[in-house]
């Protein structure tokens, strides 16, 4: 079998179980599969494949057609211009998480701060952070062990130092904290029902990176209740929000601090998606 006709056969499996980007994914697929990268694939559609890459390339299609989202079938992701491991362990870093990266190394400049990323899953947001502010000090925190083990691999691949802690948010850190980066869990528990395109995928992440009460707000309450409750408070807070509940959420934190100043900003797709607390 040809390159051509391997990726013709997957693309039309998956278009007809009505994947988005069906013929997108049965390139990046083959790619991963031949370990060429995608312009390869293109330069050479006459080229044939073994057996044993056909298997393979057969059964990643498979796993694709059911909703798996790809980056856990390739293990990696990029994010931020930088690549990341991923698994079943860790949520796919997010391209909407960009902004909170940006804002914060807006907001940070050349000032030598403390950062903690809270709820670091792959690590993305912490290496980013430390890859673009090199002057600053980077804690990760965690309540997972096995999505630590991955942000920690994350953190030598893009050769980032940062200190990893395995804790309930920011319980028990004994560093001065200046600034807090958090992508917290915020979507709402019925969402678990919804099924549609746009959901299926959401069934491989792990639960615990993504669910967080009625209105997706637990995980910040709880982190707003640790954080007023420091001794000495960070001058500002970056949360990743989710756009549903964006207001409830600022009223919330308005209750935790009350002599903040918090503006929210919107995503590339118009969503309320970053809110920006500075105490
Ligand atoms: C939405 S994911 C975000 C991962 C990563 N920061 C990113 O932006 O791609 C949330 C992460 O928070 C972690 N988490 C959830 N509850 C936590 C808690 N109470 N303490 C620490 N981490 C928690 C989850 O394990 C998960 O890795």
């Amino acid at each position: 079998m040809t390159i051509i006709e391997a990726g013709k056969i997957a693309a039309d499996k998956l278009n007809q179980a009505k994947v988005p980007s069906a013929i997108l994914d049965a390139e990046v697929l083959l790619a991963c599969t031949l370990k060429k990268s995608k312009e390869f694939i293109l330069a050479n559609p006459k080229l044939k494949i073994t057996k044993a890459q056909e298997k393979k390339y057969k059964a990643l299609v498979k796993r694709r057609s059911k909703f798996e989202p790809v980056a856990y079938l390739t293990g990696e992701k990029e994010f931020y211009g930088l690549r990341f491991l991923v698994n079943k362990n860790v949520l796919i870093p997010r391209p909407e998480t960009e902004l909170l990266v940006e804002e914060v190394i807006k907001y940070v400049g050349t000032k030598s701060l403390t950062i903690c990323d809270v709820g670091t899953g792959s690590g993305a947001i912490a290496v980013a952070l430390k890859k673009y502010l090199p002057q600053t000090k980077i804690i990760a925190t965690d309540i997972s062990k096995s999505a630590l083990n991955t942000a920690k691999k994350n953190a030598d691949l893009n050769k980032a130092e940062i200190s990893f802690i395995k804790t309930n948010l920011i319980y028990n850190i004994k560093d001065k904290i200046d600034l807090i980066a958090a992508n917290l869990p915020y979507v709402p528990e019925e969402e678990k029902k919804i099924k549609n395109v746009f959901s299926k995928p959401l069934k491989y992440e792990p639960a615990g990176a993504l669910y967080a009460g009625r209105y997706g707000l637990d995980s910040y309450e709880k982190l707003f209740q640790q954080t007023s409750n420091l001794p000495r408070k960070p001058t500002a807070l970056f949360c990743e929000i989710g756009s549903n509940y964006a207001q409830k959420n600022k009223k919330m934190a308005q209750e935790y601090f009350p002599q903040a100043k918090i503006e929210i900003k919107n995503d590339l797709c118009d969503k309320k998606r970053l809110m920006i607390i500075k105490n």
